[in-house]
C-alpha cells in the first residue's frame, strides 16, 4: 500500500500533537514533533547561558554544532520522546519556561537551517506524520496530505492552561494566554518561515470541534489518498 506524507501546521495549542498522534497510530506511521526540536534547542540555550531576557541568543549560533537531536521510543508510555544530547528531555520543554523563548529561538537562520534539513531527513521516506508551523509551506513542501489548525487564542489557552496544571506546573491562566497570544504573533511576522497556511493545506477550526470528529476527518482524507 502507498505510504502517504502528513503535514500538520497551525497555532499554538491546537491540538496538532494529538491529532498527529491518533494518525500515526491509526496508519502504522511516524510522528515527528517538529516544535519539541525547537525546544530542545531552547532548553540548550537556556542551560548554557546564550539566551538573555531580550532572547538574543548570543553565541547559539556557535554552539549549534554541539547539539545532537533524536527521537527515542519510550516503552512505558509507546510514545517517541525527545533525547538531547543523550538526555530525555520531554517533560522539560513543555515548560512554560521554555515557551516563553522559543519563537525567538526559532526565528533565528542558523537554528531553522539545522533543524529543517534534520527534518527533511526524517520526513522524506513516506510513512510519516509532522507537525509544526512550516511542514507544508518548507519542510515537506511535496506533502500528500496538508492540514492548517486553527482555534480562538482563548480556547488554545485554556486547553493549554489545563495541560500544565495536570502536570504540576503552577501557571496562571492569564500568563498562558498572553504566551499564546505572543507567540502566535512572532511566529507569523517573523521573517524566516513565518506561519502561514500552504495553499494547498485543508483548513480545520476545531474552536467547537471534539477530538473524535477532528480525527474521523482528517483520518478519511487520509484513507482516500492511501487508496488513490
Ligand atoms: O505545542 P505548541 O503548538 O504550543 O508548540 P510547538 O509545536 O511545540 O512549537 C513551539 C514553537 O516552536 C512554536 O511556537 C514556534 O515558534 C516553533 N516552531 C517553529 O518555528 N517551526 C516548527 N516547524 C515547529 C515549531
Amino acid at each position: 500500500m502507498r505510504k502517504i506524507t502528513i503535514a500538520i501546521d497551525g497555532y499554538s495549542s491546537t491540538g496538532k500533537s494529538t491529532l498527529a498522534r491518533q494518525l500515526a497510530h491509526a496508519l502504522g506511521y511516524v510522528y515527528i514533533d517538529s516544535g519539541a526540536m525547537y525546544r530542545a534547542v531552547t532548553l540548550f540555550a537556556q542551560e548554557h547561558g546564550l539566551i538573555g531576557e531580550q532572547a538574543e541568543a548570543a553565541g547559539l549560533e556557535a554552539r549549534l554544532p554541539e547539539i545532537d537531536l533524536r527521537f527515542e521510543l519510550n516503552p512505558a508510555t509507546g510514545r517517541s520522546e525527545i533525547v538531547l544530547n543523550g538526555r530525555n528531555v520531554e517533560k522539560q520543554i513543555r515548560s512554560l519556561e521554555v515557551s516563553s523563548q522559543v519563537s525567538q529561538v526559532a526565528a533565528l537562520g542558523p537554528v531553522r537551517e539545522k533543524l529543517v534539513a534534520l527534518q527533511r531527513a526524517m520526513g522524506n521516506q513516506g510513512g510519516v506524520v509532522m507537525d509544526g508551523r512550516d511542514i507544508g509551506t518548507v519542510v515537506l513542501p511535496g506533502a500528500d496530505l496538508k492540514i492548517f489548525m486553527t482555534a480562538s487564542p482563548e480556547i488554545r489557552a485554556s486547553r493549554r492552561y489545563k495541560e500544565l496544571l495536570d502536570r504540576g506546573e503552577k501557571v496562571s491562566y492569564e500568563a498562558v494566554l498572553h504566551n499564546v497570544r505572543e507567540r502566535d504573533y512572532l511566529d507569523s511576522n517573523r521573517e524566516i518561515s513565518p506561519l502561514r497556511k500552504a495553499p494547498d493545506a485543508i483548513e480545520l477550526d476545531n474552536s467547537d470541534m471534539g477530538l473524535k470528529e477532528q480525527f474521523e476527518r482528517v483520518h478519511a482524507h487520509a484513507e482516500r489518498l492511501i487508496a488513490k
